[in-house]
C-alpha cells in the first residue's frame, strides 16, 4: 500500500501530515516512509524523534525515479508505504503520484489555494492522459482557521474537478503541530485529548476507511 502526500504547492503541510500519519498507522501496520523532498523534512522530524527517545519510523531518502522503483521491486507486501513528496513539480514526485494507491493534498482555505490547485490539478490532467487513467488525490482542508466555518468557493472548485476528492475531515491550525515535532512527538503522542489529536484520529479514520487497511493489522 502506497500512500503519498502531494503537491506541488510549498508549506502547505505535506511532511507534517505525512509524520503524523507515518506515527498513527505505526502503531498497527508495518509503516515505512520515502523522503523525496530536497529539504528532507520529515527526515529532520525523525531525527529528532530518535534524540528525543522515541522509536524512530523507518525513513528512506530516493533523489531518482529508479532509486524509488528499485525500492519497490523489493517491498514487503504489507508494508504501508508514506511518501512524502517536495513542494515541486519534478519527474521524482510524478512518478511518486503514479505508483501511489492514494494520493492526499493538503490545502489551507484561503482563496489563493485555487491557484495552486489549478496548477496541481494541470499536472494530474497530464499524467492522467499519458496513462489514459483518472488519476485523482483526496483534498484535505488543513490550517483552517479554527474560527472559520464556511469555505464554500474552495470547497465548490474541488468538488467541481474530476480530479479532486474533497475528504470529510479537516484538520485546523493548531500550534500542536509544531510543538509535538520539537519533542520528537506526532500530535496524538504530545496530548490524546488536544483538539489536533481528535482532528488527527478523524483523518486517519477516514483514510483507512477509504483505502480498506484495517483488515491488514500487524501480527
Ligand atoms: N494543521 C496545522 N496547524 C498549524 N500549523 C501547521 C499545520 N500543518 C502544518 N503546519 C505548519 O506549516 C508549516 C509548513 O508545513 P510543512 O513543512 O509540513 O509543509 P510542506 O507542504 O511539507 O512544505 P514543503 O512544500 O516546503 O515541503 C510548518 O511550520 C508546519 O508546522
Ligand atoms: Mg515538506
Amino acid at each position: 500500500m502506497i500512500i503519498t502526500i502531494s503537491h506541488q504547492k510549498g508549506g502547505v503541510g505535506k511532511s507534517t501530515l505525512a509524520y503524523n500519519i507515518a506515527v498513527e498507522l505505526s502503531k498497527k501496520h508495518n509503516v515505512e516512509v520515502i523522503d523525496l523532498d530536497v529539504q528532507q523534512t520529515v527526515s529532520a522530524y525523525n531525527q529528532i524523534r530518535q534524540e528525543m527517545g522515541q522509536k524512530p519510523l523507518p525513513v528512506h531518502v530516493f533523489t531518482t525515479p529508479e532509486e524509488l522503483e528499485h525500492y519497490f521491486d523489493a517491498l514487503a507486501e504489507d508494508t504501508i508505504v508514506i511518501i512524502d513528496s517536495g513542494g515541486f513539480d519534478s519527474s521524482l514526485n510524478r512518478f511518486a503520484i503514479l505508483v501511489s494507491d492514494f494520493l492526499i493534498t493538503p490545502v489551507s482555505s484561503e482563496f489563493t489555494e485555487i491557484l495552486g490547485l489549478h496548477k496541481y490539478e494541470s499536472i494530474l490532467k497530464e499524467l492522467s492522459e499519458q496513462t489514459g487513467m483518472t488519476i485523482t488525490t483526496n483534498v484535505i482542508l488543513n490550517k483552517t482557521n479554527p474560527n472559520q466555518k464556511k469555505f464554500t468557493e474552495l470547497s465548490d472548485f474541488i468538488q467541481s474537478s474530476k480530479h479532486f476528492n474533497l475528504m470529510g475531515s479537516m484538520l485546523r491550525r493548531r500550534v500542536d503541530f509544531a510543538n509535538s515535532v520539537a519533542y520528537g512527538f506526532s500530535v496524538r503522542e504530545l496530548d490524546k485529548k488536544s483538539e489536533s489529536s481528535k482532528e488527527l484520529k478523524e483523518f486517519v479514520r477516514e483514510i483507512k476507511e477509504k483505502v480498506g487497511l484495517d483488515a491488514k493489522k500487524k501480527n
